[in-house]
């Protein structure tokens, strides 16, 4: 059940009657969730909410966020940010120091940091994210393996085994599944490679440098597997189609953020009580890695219910939600202690320190700013392209140079 409103009587008497759009998730169970939430905040201090599920690849949800600031729109609120867009956003956004700084201390303070833009804090922390390592401890068993992969080479041969025993009662049995869609998920699961294998984050330091020989190298590897160990199809998923091949049983790895392990763990999964979590594999020269994901809330400056949409932020983003979510869709908190509380580490194991202290990646949004887009879509386009058969050595080059076009453009 959702936790009820801490405040609810001081906003109910100020902003009762008012009316709020909060645009939100609409990957795995996130709508279901923000449903759940916005009607206790309702019930609770009389102010209306409509939530209105973003489109679920990020970038599109960007594109869509960026058309309405720029048409200086009233219709949305509050609106659920990516941990890669605060400074692209910041000219269109609420600082919401003056009314949530004591509440921004109690979650973790690189994001809080990543959320303020020029000493403006234009959005509130929500939820966290990292890639992490889903794979069926049955099979693992089944095929004589006692530990998940180590490197990618391996989770490529053990997949391979696994997948060629499957297949024979199960045609859509797949080894291993992850983002491969030309979107922005994309270019979390690459940089993961990539940096697994010492290649780099794209862009480091301000200098282009994705073109090198061990990022070749890990993508060529990838691009080799499409089709043995992964669907062909691979090359269209995003979340929700790995979440559903391996909650199916068609699958023995798979990539993804950690509110899959609340579904597969749930009623409707056949996996449940079949699978474990743990690091992502690294390549030959470097160590395991995961993305920094993770979203933020946000409110816009062309609302004309401003104070009531901050109100629905602080709830939100308050330490009983995140618990409630941490637990009922296993999402990563983002509040400290919420993170560290015994029942919220009980359902989600991938906070455990072995698996949460992994070194985190970053996406170059920092150099980016409001190009962060544009180049992210030159990296997932160009991966995708090697993904679906063209060498490496055939589009670094030209990622390389647009990224570098782009960098000089600002
Ligand atoms: C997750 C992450 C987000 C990322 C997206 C890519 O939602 O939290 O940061 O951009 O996946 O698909």
């Amino acid at each position: 059940m959702p936790p009820r409103v801490p405040n609810r009587a001081a906003i109910k008497a100020k902003y009762h009657g008012q009316k709020i759009t909060f645009v939100g998730d609409s990957v795995g169970n996130g709508h279901v969730r923000d449903l759940a939430l916005a009607k206790r905040f309702t019930k609770d201090t009389g102010i209306k909410v409509t939530v209105v599920p973003h489109p679920a690849a990020s970038d599109q949800s960007y594109a869509q966020l960026a058309r309405a600031f720029s048409s200086k729109s009233s219709s949305i609120d509050v609106a659920m940010i990516d941990v890669v867009w605060p400074g692209a956003f910041a000219p269109y956004l609420v600082n919401l120091k003056p009314k949530l700084a004591k509440q921004a201390k109690l979650h973790l303070a690189s994001i809080v940091a990543n959320d303020t833009i020029g000493g403006k804090l234009v959005a509130m922390p929500w939820f966290g994210d990292y890639g992490i390592l889903y794979y069926r401890t049955d099979l693992l068993k089944k095929y004589g393996y006692t530990a998940p992969p180590k490197t990618w080479t391996q989770l490529f041969q053990m997949a391979k085994k696994i997948q060629d025993g499957e297949k024979k009662s199960n045609s859509n049995f797949a080894g291993f599944v992850f983002q491969g869609n030309a979107y922005e998920g994309l270019t979390c699961d690459a940089l993961e490679w990539i940096a697994s294998a010492g290649g780099g984050h794209y862009i480091d330091g301000g200098k282009v440098t994705i073109d090198n020989a061990k990022a070749r190298t890990i993508l060529d590897a990838f691009r080799t597997q499409i089709g043995k160990i992964t669907p062909q199809g691979v090359t269209t998923y995003q979340e929700d189609q790995t979440e559903h091949a391996f909650d199916n049983g068609d699958a023995a790895f798979a990539r993804n953020w950690p509110y899959q392990y609340g579904i597969g763990a749930g009623a409707g999964s056949k996996v449940a009580g079949k699978f474990g979590v743990t690091v992502l594999p690294h390549g030959a020269a470097g160590g395991s890695v995961g993305t920094v994901g993770g979203w933020q809330l946000a409110v816009s400056k062309f609302s004309k219910h401003k104070n009531a949409a901050i109100e629905f932020v602080r709830y939100m983003t308050s330490p009983g939600v995140e618990k409630f979510d941490a637990i009922s869709n296993s999402n990563v908190p983002t509040i400290v202690s919420v993170a560290k509380n015994k029942a919220v580490v009980k359902t989600n194991p991938y906070l455990k320190p072995a698996i949460a202290s992994v070194p985190r990646v970053t996406r170059p949004a920092k150099f980016l700013g409001t190009h962060y887009n544009e180049a992210s879509k030159v990296i997932y386009q160009g991966v995708n392209q090697i993904l679906t058969g063209t060498p490496a050595s055939r589009v670094l080059p030209q990622i390389k140079s647009r990224l570098q076009q782009i960098l000089n453009s600002k």
